[in-house]
């Protein structure tokens, strides 16, 4: 593992981007955790087991939502673009097309 989530020298981006870099990776992170143990909780059969796996996915939750809520306080036009789309109803792929379109 190194410095893989930068696609420019990372000598020549400012702390900032670099501390977004990190986030996204944690995000993407967090993410794959939630698949990982989305896949332990199908396949187990101990129900103990299963509960344990459970308890850590929900936590697995909670770090992708900080780290969402971080990068959209980072970014304000991702912010104004997600809030069209989550925790809405309807068509994911219309209020997707319409948020973007609508936000500046
Ligand atoms: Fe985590």
């Amino acid at each position: 593992m190194g410095f893989e989530q930068y696609h420019e020298p990372a000598d020549e981006l400012p702390s900032e981007t670099r501390t977004f870099a990190r986030m996204i990776v944690s995000l993407s992170e967090e993410a794959e955790a939630i698949n990982w143990y989305e896949q332990r909780i199908a396949v187990e059969k101990d129900k103990s087991a299963r509960a344990i796996m459970q308890d850590a996915q929900k936590e697995e939750f909670k770090h992708f939502a900080m780290d969402l809520e971080w990068l959209l306080r980072a970014k304000p036009l991702w912010r104004e673009i997600a809030q069209g789309v989550l925790f809405t109803k309807g068509d994911i792929t219309k209020l997707g097309d319409q948020s973007e379109e609508a936000a500046d």
